[in-house]
């Protein structure tokens, strides 16, 4: 679909909900009259990449026609491909004052006015079916299983407003939002872009399938995700410092932008790989990297689920190109990061390790080989670990 920014946001029309001038004034005159309705950080987020457009189609949480769709059908009422449902879930107690066609104020945790809402609808939903559909599993060890568990049993819909758009307190300079990504590619003439998820510190196979990927496009939109993550994930703040020593020292800075992806991660494996990928469209990506287990957790997912999820949809109908990686490693036999499908090793020819596996030997004051990790990183790593 053609677009002045190149690519087209899903739907169309690239979504913002940040209220200014005398609407906004107006919000502000009824802080103390509105019904108050306080957001986790899952649902901050959402609250903001639904305004941002990150969300684009969506102007809001999600109603029971869009929300039934998209659980048994990945798509959205209208018809539009969309895999993880977007809610604003409360307790039966918090929704039953609310009356349905009114605004809503909703806090931050810290009890900040931070947007509206206009309840459009209230429903109860079946989590059950949500997790077994979303998340393949009903167990409730699986993390993002668990959110779904612990949320309330009503859903508030409608659409929303932010108020304000903050900068991000740990790193404002990397808050790209999608109006502004799309403007940065518009200028550096990049016609194609990947974009790349990651919630882990990057190592080798991250920096190896990234470089095959830049080989055939013309830029990258390196795009970590630092909303909510599971406990034992390494922290944001680490992470970033680890994305710009490699940019420091291992790609050319003209063809690579970083910014932050303020979702929330939800482990949903496959689910999610769609949902990645088209928010990077709203980002302005055109292609968007899938490896190993995409926003896998633990053995709920195979190996290529995330990838074979696309095959789904028909050719065309996400708007957005998946590049699709196998589990990528050093291999000693021919000195370099490789594949199956380029390297005749024997698997014990091949080294790569598991992000728990790095975890416990930074934690032993042990640093990963630099054919896992770029030394520099190592070093990072090991320091952040140490305090
Ligand atoms: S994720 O939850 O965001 O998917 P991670 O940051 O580890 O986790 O992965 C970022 C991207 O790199 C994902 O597309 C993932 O599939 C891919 N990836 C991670 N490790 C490898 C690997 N060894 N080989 C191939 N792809 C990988």
């Amino acid at each position: 679909m053609s677009h002045p920014d190149g690519i087209a946001p899903h739907g169309g029309e690239l979504i913002n909900r940040i209220v200014t001038g005398a609407q906004r004034e107006e919000f502000l005159s009824k802080a103390e009259f509105l019904p108050r309705v306080q957001l986790d950080e899952r649902a901050v987020s959402d609250l903001q990449l639904i305004a941002i457009g990150g969300f684009s189609p969506l102007t809001g949480f999600m109603g029971k026609a869009d929300y039934d769709r998209v659980v048994e059908e990945m798509h959205l009422a209208n018809g539009l491909p969309w895999s993880i449902p977007v809610t604003l879930s409360v307790t039966e107690e918090v929704a039953a004052p609310l009356q349905e066609g009114s605004l809503v104020r909703l806090d931050d945790s810290a009890g900040r006015y931070i947007g509206v809402l206009q309840l459009s609808e209230k429903y109860t939903y079946d989590k059950a079916r949500e997790a077994v559909k979303v998340y393949r599993t009903d167990e409730e060890k699986h993390p993002g299983v668990a959110v779904v568990y612990a949320q309330g049993n009503v859903n508030l819909a409608g659409e929303v407003w932010l108020l304000e758009r903050d900068p991000h307190p740990l790193f404002p300079s990397y808050q790209i939002d999608p109006a502004v990504s799309r403007a940065a590619f518009r200028e550096k003439g990049w016609k194609t872009v990947v974009g790349f998820q990651t919630r882990n510190p990057i190592h080798r196979a991250h920096e190896y399938i990234i470089k095959c990927a830049l080989e055939t496009v013309d830029g990258l939109f390196l795009h970590p995700l630092v909303g909510a993550t599971k406990e034992d994930d390494i922290s944001a703040d680490i992470r970033m410092r680890c994305y710009e020593i490699m940019l420091e020292h291992y790609f050319p800075n003209d063809r690579v932008i970083l910014a932050i992806n303020p979702a929330a991660m939800r482990y949903a494996g496959p689910r999610e790989a769609i949902f990645h990928a088209l928010v990077r469209k709203n980002y302005g990506c055109t292609h968007f990297i899938v490896g190993r287990d995409h926003a896998g957790v633990g053995d709920y997912y195979g190996t290529y689920d995330a990838q074979y999820i696309f095959d789904e949809f028909e050719p065309g109908a996400l708007g957005i190109q998946p590049l699709k990686f196998e589990h990528a490693f050093y291999c000693t036999r021919t000195q370099g990061m490789a594949t199956t499908k380029t390297s005749p090793s024997l698997p014990e020819e091949r080294i790569h390790l598991s992000g728990t596996k790095v975890r416990e030997m930074l934690r032993r004051g042990e640093l990963p080989p630099p054919e896992f990790s770029r030394p520099e990183v190592a070093a990072e790593l090991a320091k952040a670990m140490k305090v």
